[in-house]
């Protein structure tokens, strides 16, 4: 595991493009695993703006995204297809038929049957990744198992509390979410994870300072990945008492 730590968020979402671009720069068809939430927002900035400054082409890559709220149709403003289209696809030249969000609104069983088809049909190049306060990635919530394929799981409270700054209140935060496994998250040939926003201290804690891989902090699998990459902020990384060569 690659740990950097840069000067703020807006060095942070540098390095994540870099990385990204010279994935699609190498094999401009490659598949790029994309996630929603705060934490990445700046780096879809900085990939908007490579593509219409600087030439970075999309026109062939292909994308699957982490997660979708159940019982949202895709149009819902608080889909997370809604907020790829808007936070990225429709800002780049990105073909949009070769994106794929996982669909919220249909009968759970057959959602799970197309996204794990999708997940099956290759490999992804880089799969970007958010931390959750509770050490989730994806929606693979802490618990005694994890799940290796996609599948619907019930959100914890703190995830709930979390995401509720996106709906008018908390009530209206679905209490389930279909995401990828970890197994499909850790098959990806690259990881990057942008550590990023309040309250995720003590799950950063557990990824950098300590030698445990437990299901009680999904993130701590990212340790057992060939070719993870961890970007967070120096302020972060003061404030957890990390130092760069701790490891
Ligand atoms: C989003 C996702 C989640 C988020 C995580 C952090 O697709 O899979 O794991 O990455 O909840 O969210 P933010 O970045 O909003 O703090």
């Amino acid at each position: 595991m690659r740990v950097l730590v840069v000067k703020d968020y807006e060095a942070q979402c540098r390095a994540g493009a870099d990385l990204v671009e010279e994935a699609v720069r190498r094999r401009p068809d490659c598949r790029l695993g994309l996630a929603t939430g705060s934490s990445p927002l700046g780096l879809y900035r900085e990939l908007i703006r490579r593509c219409r400054e600087e030439g970075l082409d999309f026109s062939r890559t292909r994308t699957v995204n982490l997660d979708e709220y159940v019982g949202l149709a895709p149009e819902h403003p608080q889909s997370y297809r809604t907020f790829m289209d808007q936070q990225f696809f429709d800002q780049i030249n990105i073909d949009k038929r070769s994106t794929y969000v996982p669909r919220g609104d249909r009968e759970t069983e057959e959602s799970l049957a197309e996204f794990r088809a999708v997940l099956d049909q290759g490999s992804t190049a880089v799969q970007i990744l958010g931390l959750g306060a509770d050490g989730h990635i994806g929606f693979n919530e802490p618990g005694e198992t994890l799940h290796a394929r996609a599948h619907v799981e019930t959100l914890d409270e703190s995830t709930i509390r979390a995401n509720s700054r996106f709906f008018e209140n908390r009530d209206q935060v679905p209490r389930r979410a279909l995401t990828m496994g970890m197994g499909e998250i850790m098959a990806a040939e690259r990881l990057l994870l942008l550590i990023s926003g309040a309250g995720k201290e003590e799950a950063a804690r557990r990824l950098l300072l300590e030698d445990l891989v437990t299901p009680r902090w999904p993130v701590t699998f990212l340790r057992l990945h060939r070719d993870a990459t961890v970007l967070l902020t120096r302020d972060l990384a003061e404030r957890i008492g990390y130092r760069e060569n701790i490891m």
